[in-house]
């Protein structure tokens, strides 16, 4: 079996690895073949922030001289082709966290109907959201011919509906604009759907690039569309709340200081910009919170319990997916080396926004 391997220190270098045939399965355990899996700016987030929120202990590489590298991990489908576990049967389907390889062995505890939970000693003491799988095949009115979206989309846009959430939970920190930093990317188009469809949100404002710039205009969704040259276009006259994709410093410093007391909140969410070095003169960081999705679906799950959530979320998941389809294009992506050849393009951010990758197995 085959895995992707980047390296850790500098996430830019990879390598395919052969790794010997695991060994056999322990009493209860599975073993997973991964079909397929979406790759977007998120899992290089994950990279960039491996070390600080523990992404690279989910997956410990395997392989000869493995010191040093990581396995980023990936959102997917996969199917049980071994078992030891009388609950979770060959054949099952799962969707939910893998590595970029071609098998994972698990640990399926506190089996239901609908999911199951990857109880590896390893993954214990990491945010349970990326631990726990659904067992498509039983849920009701599942459709295959959705999977690719649900894997590509669901992460981010699971997200997009947080933030909303707490936005308005937070009678958006008093705002009458939420300005959508790194405005192309899938979750701030999330969010950016979210805002639309909501009589009582503030108008989104897009920030993108030069050439993202025609693209996010096309959506429709934000009243506005400003370049990261041309900040200072955004009125600065009414209160105002950030959510960052980018975690671009040296914008968010400018932004910051063009709004000045009208920067009410900034929601740090992503760091699509990781290259950017910048101290970012002018940050506000008593009015600046990092917002870590995972976090908020544990409380949600709490305060509503997993039906309840599952129900106020699976509307939104649906129809901003259908909403996608008007601009999205799916791209199909062979194998891993497929993955390699594409890798640097997500690395520097040089894919087109309306792609979708999907690398199947
Ligand atoms: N905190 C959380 O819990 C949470 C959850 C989900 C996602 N996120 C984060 O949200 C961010 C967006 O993820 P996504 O998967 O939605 O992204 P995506 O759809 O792949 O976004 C692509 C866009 O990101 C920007 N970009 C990507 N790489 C870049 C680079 N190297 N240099 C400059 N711009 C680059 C470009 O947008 P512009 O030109 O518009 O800047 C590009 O169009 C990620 O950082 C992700 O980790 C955070």
């Amino acid at each position: 079996m085959a895995e992707f391997q980047v390296r850790k220190d500098d996430f830019t270098k990879y390598r395919i690895v052969e790794v010997a045939s695991a060994p056999e399965l322990t009493d209860g355990a599975i073993r997973v073949k991964i079909e397929r899996f979406a790759f977007t700016a998120n899992n290089i987030t994950y990279a960039v922030t491996g070390d600080r929120l523990g992404y690279w202990q989910f997956f410990p590489p395997g392989g000869e001289d493995p010191d040093g590298w990581g396995m980023v991990p990936v959102w997917g489908f996969a199917e049980v082709v071994e078992s030891k576990s009388d609950e979770v049967p060959v054949g099952d389907r799962l969707f939910g966290y893998f590595p970029p390889s071609d098998d994972l062995d698990m640990t399926p505890t506190r089996v239901t109907d609908q999911r199951i939970i990857d109880g590896a000693a390893h993954r214990a003491k990491l945010p349970p959201a990326y631990n726990s799988y659904s067992r498509v095949n039983a849920e009701p009115g599942y459709d295959r011919a959705m999977d690719n979206l649900r894997m590509l989309l669901w992460p981010l846009h699971i997200t997009s509906f947080c933030l909303w959430d707490a936005l308005q939970e937070n009678h958006w920190h008093g705002a009458r604009q939420v300005v959508v930093v790194s405005a192309s990317s899938k979750t701030g188009i999330g969010l950016a759907y979210a805002l639309d469809d909501d009589p009582k949100a503030p108008p989104a404002i897009a920030i993108t690039s030069r050439r993202n710039l025609d693209f996010v205009e096309k959506l429709g969704l934000y009243q506005r569309s400003v370049t990261y040259e041309a900040l200072s276009d955004i009125d600065a006259t009414i209160p105002t709340v950030i959510v960052d994709m980018s975690g671009n410093r040296e914008v968010l410093g400018r932004l910051h200081a063009h709004l000045g007391d009208n920067m009410k909140r900034c929601l740090n969410v992503g760091l699509t910009h990781w290259d950017d070095v910048n101290a970012g003169n002018g940050l506000i960081a008593e009015r600046s919170e990092i917002f870590f999705a995972p976090s908020h679906i544990q409380q949600r799950l709490k305060d509503w319990g997993p039906d309840g959530f599952a129900r106020k979320t699976s509307s939104f998941m649906l129809q901003t997916a259908a909403k996608s389809q008007r601009w999205l294009k799916l791209r199909s992506i062979e194998g891993l080396e497929g993955l390699a050849d594409v890798y640097d393009d997500v690395c520097a951010g040089c894919m087109a926004p309306d792609q979708g990758l999907i690398i199947e197995l």
